[in-house]
């Protein structure tokens, strides 16, 4: 075995190495070169039997082509797993560019965004928005509201109530709102409580046994009727245009003393102007004062409470309230 025998095996293992395109071409030419039958191998197994003057150089020799055959192993190994790398990333790669399916963009329906635009008005006075079930006590929907046992609207006809649970029904109004919220705090009191409403109805254009509604709240030292007229006439204005007057006319309700209906001005399609219902309002009554603990000698309040989707309806020129709930995209659409 000579010296230059080495180098060629060498220079072809190393050859062989750099050729080599792929891991599994490498994994050959490791074989190749350095596994237990390659030249290499051979050689200094064989390193025993040659004369002793041979073998320090032999040994030496072939020693520093197997660390350089390996040295080129592990570097061309480096490479070709980069390249590799490199080509699945480039196989598996998004196009970034090319247009994707939109996910249909949803928008508020009509009903929200009236309700937030008027809690929007209230916050800008100082209210809070406040919340309660809708299923309520009697108690707080008609007892604590000055209802008392045996009117109309308690009755099974008008309201519906909960089975095996006598005293439990699907709120009227969102008055039971003011009650509970008078129980847990102490004036100054500034609430406004949107909300959803159940009342025995047939369907039609203009009634629902599911409706929206919201309510006013504040109770304070020294509020009067001019304080409740005031903030409705700025409320309307503010949600309904400038221009806007309001006529209070006397009503009924058993929870307000004096009470009123809110009527707002507007003109219609033919020119002439008139007046819209748009409200229940008046003074909190005082026995609703005592029965929510709070002292009617000291403090008064006043309350409103309106329709979400009656207002809705004149903001967007609906005229139909079922367009409200049927959920037909072709109607909500038109509000995105
Ligand atoms: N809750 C009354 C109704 O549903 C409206 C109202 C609220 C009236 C607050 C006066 C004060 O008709």
């Amino acid at each position: 075995m000579t010296d230059p025998d080495l180098a060629n095996i060498q220079q072809k293992a190393l050859g062989d190495v750099l050729a080599a395109g792929t891991l599994a071409e490498l994994e050959e030419a490791r074989v190749a070169h350095t596994g237990r039958r390659s030249p290499l191998a051979v050689i200094l197994a064989g390193i025993g039997g040659l004369p002793p003057e041979r073998r320090g150089v032999v040994g030496k020799t072939a020693n520093a082509a197997r660390r350089a055959v390996e040295q080129a192993l592990t570097e061309r190994t480096g490479v070709l797993e980069a390249e590799e790398m490199g080509a699945a990333l480039e196989r598996d790669a998004t196009d970034v560019t090319l247009p994707g399916d939109l996910p249909p963009l949803g928008a508020l329906h009509p009903i929200t965004q009236v309700r937030r635009e008027m809690e929007d008005i209230l916050l800008g006075l100082g209210y809070r928005v406040a919340d309660g079930p809708e299923v309520e006590t009697e108690w707080h929907n008609f007892t604590a509201l000055n209802t008392p046992e045996g009117h109309p609207a308690r009755s099974s006809s008008d309201t519906f109530f909960i089975e095996g649970r006598p005293d439990r029904m699907l709120r009227t109004q969102t008055s039971p709102v003011q009650v509970r919220e008078m129980l847990t705090r102490t004036p100054p009191i500034y609430l406004v409580a949107p909300g959803v409403v159940y009342r025995r109805d047939d369907i039609d254009a203009t009634h629902s046994p599911m409706f929206h509604q919201m309510e006013g709240l504040a109770v304070d030292e020294g509020l009067t009727m001019a304080h409740l007229k005031g903030t409705m006439l700025h409320f309307f204005r503010e949600l309904l245009g400038s221009e806007r007057e309001i006529l209070l006319q006397p009503h009924f309700f058993p929870f307000t003393e004096p009470s009123v209906d809110v009527q707002v001005s507007y003109i219609d399609k033919a020119g002439r102007s008139a007046w819209l219902e748009l409200a229940g309002a008046g003074m909190v009554d005082p026995n609703v004062l005592e029965y929510c603990g709070i002292d009617s000698e000291r403090y008064t309040g006043f309350a409103f409470g309106c329709g979400l989707d009656r207002i809705a309806m004149i903001r967007f020129g609906v005229p139909d309230l079922r367009l409200f709930f049927e959920n037909d995209l072709r109607f909500l659409e038109q509000f995105s």
